[in-house]
């Protein structure tokens, strides 16, 4: 391993979910990595070894980072300027406070510092997620400002890693995709991940556009099949269908794939929701908005489950939330994530208490995260506590220590015997028979039983 990493030093920009998972994995790799970050308390952080964020598995990698030394954390541009000769920027480019647009200005400032640093051969390999014609425009800005000149090259490397399994597909990912403007970046990129490379995954050498595109393609996919299959389940409510087993006939079509077609509460978190906003911007800014009209109404699709949950939850505490409790379960935007950026559960938590019902709420892991921004929700020490004299309860993130709660104990806690499954995630049958009023988006009132 050592003779292919040989030689390439590593800095990565940004220490948040994407740059800590690809240092450390770099580092586990056998490359030297020095990963610079603006925020002094998360280095600090950091360089004791403890994740300012959760991650399945990531917290040993760092650690072992850190133990071989060849994982460091710095707040100094100069020093991983001086350090490295691949430079991944991994900082974030979340939605623009107001309007649709990625907000750059990270990724600009980012660039603004590495930038006149550059003195010699480099290359600077974008990871974050941008808004098409982003890495022509930077490679110019970087061409200008670094003392090498355009031996200071830019390519674009988007990163399709998934938070809750961020480590594994980082080191075995499905899919590579090298932007590049050259053949020695193409071969950087290549010593990069020869490890990857050489297990079987596919390579892409594209030009940068295709590269940055590649990226919001595949989430606008993504949240465009999740907003299908719940569109689906607006249909089947009113029809009296059972989305869920639409669902899975639907993915029963190898042509459909039963992957992210799960009916329920719907997509959040740091990237889906903000990047096909920032892919329609962009388009209209192209002059091709109609292109992506539909992806309007994905949002919106989305943005209706969350509104239909409230609604659900208002018609079982008898249609008034104040002096009602509502206990919820699952608070992240996902499970195996501790990340609660445009959580749709944390959303439906807080609108249902500004309405006026007390809202008591646990997470196995996003609870700290939770109480600093949502200081107004309660939050109980586990599920059975956040189910105390409540009289309904949300399944709001499907954890699967939540698919395994007894029905019959957590009866004798709650005020009322009522719940509603945000995630289809549970088995209604069972809960209906432990004597629970179970209600589930797209899916019948009541267990439909055949006659044999
Ligand atoms: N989180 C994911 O699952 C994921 C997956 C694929 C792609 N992405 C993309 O990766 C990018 C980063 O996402 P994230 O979730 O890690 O974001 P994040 O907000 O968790 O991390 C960004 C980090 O960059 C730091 N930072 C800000 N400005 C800086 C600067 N000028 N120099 C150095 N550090 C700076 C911040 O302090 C923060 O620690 C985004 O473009 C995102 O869309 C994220």
């Amino acid at each position: 391993m050592s003779d292919l990493t040989r030689n390439l030093q590593v800095s990565v920009l940004g220490a948040g979910y994407l740059g800590v998972t690809h240092a450390s994995c770099l580092a586990e790799l056998g490359f030297d990595v020095i990963t610079v970050d603006t925020d002094i308390a998360r280095v600090k952080t950091l360089s004791a070894g403890e994740l300012p964020f959760s991650e399945p598995g990531l917290e040993l990698l760092l650690r072992r980072g850190l133990a071989t030394g060849r994982l460091r954390f710095s707040t100094s541009y100069r020093e991983a300027a001086r350090a490295a000769d691949v430079h991944f920027i991994c900082v974030g480019t979340p939605q623009h406070r107001s309007s649709y647009h990625a907000d750059l200005s990270q990724l600009s400032s980012c660039i603004a510092t590495l930038g006149p640093l550059l003195e010699s051969p480099c290359l600077v390999v974008g990871k974050s997620t941008v808004p098409v014609g982003t890495a022509a425009g930077l490679a110019s800005q970087l061409a200008q400002l670094a003392p090498a000149g355009e031996a200071a090259e830019l390519a674009w490397n988007p990163e399709f890693l998934r938070e809750g399994s961020a480590v594994e597909d980082t080191l075995r990912p499905d899919r590579i995709v090298a932007g590049v403007q050259s053949r020695h970046a193409e071969e950087i990129l290549r010593r990069v991940y020869a490890v990857p490379l050489s297990a079987g995954a596919p390579f892409f050498a594209t030009d940068l556009a295709t590269a940055e595109l590649t990226k919001a393609a595949a989430n606008s996919f993504l949240a465009t099949k999740i907003s299908f299959i719940n569109a689906m389940s607006e249909i089947c409510e009113v029809a009296g269908g059972d989305v869920t087993v639409l669902a899975e006939i639907l993915g029963a079509d190898p042509r459909i794939g039963a992957a992210f077609l799960r009916p329920g509460l719907g997509f959040g978190g740091g990237c889906l929701p903000k990047d096909i906003r920032a892919f329609m911007a962009r388009a209209t800014e192209l002059g091709v908005g109609d292109a992506l009209a539909f992806l309007r109404e994905v949002d919106s699709i989305n943005a209706r489950r969350r509104t239909r949950m409230v609604e659900l939850t208002r018609d079982l505490v008898g249609g008034v939330f104040p002096g009602r409790t509502v206990g919820v379960l699952g608070i992240a935007f996902k499970p195996d994530s501790d990340d609660i950026r445009d959580s749709p559960a944390l959303e439906v938590a807080a609108v249902i208490h500004d309405l006026g019902a007390h809202v008591r709420v646990y997470d196995p892991v996003a609870m700290p995260k939770a109480r600093r921004s949502h200081a107004q929700l309660e939050y109980a020490e586990s599920a059975e506590a956040a189910a105390r004299e409540a009289d309904v309860l949300l399944l709001l993130t499907e954890w699967p220590e939540f698919r395994n709660l007894d029905p019959g104990l957590l009866g004798k806690t709650v005020a009322e015997r009522k719940i509603a499954d945000g995630r289809n995630t549970l088995v209604p049958e069972v809960w209906r028979e432990a004597g629970w009023d179970y209600r589930a988006l797209g899916r019948p009132m009541l267990t439909v039983a055949f006659a044999t």
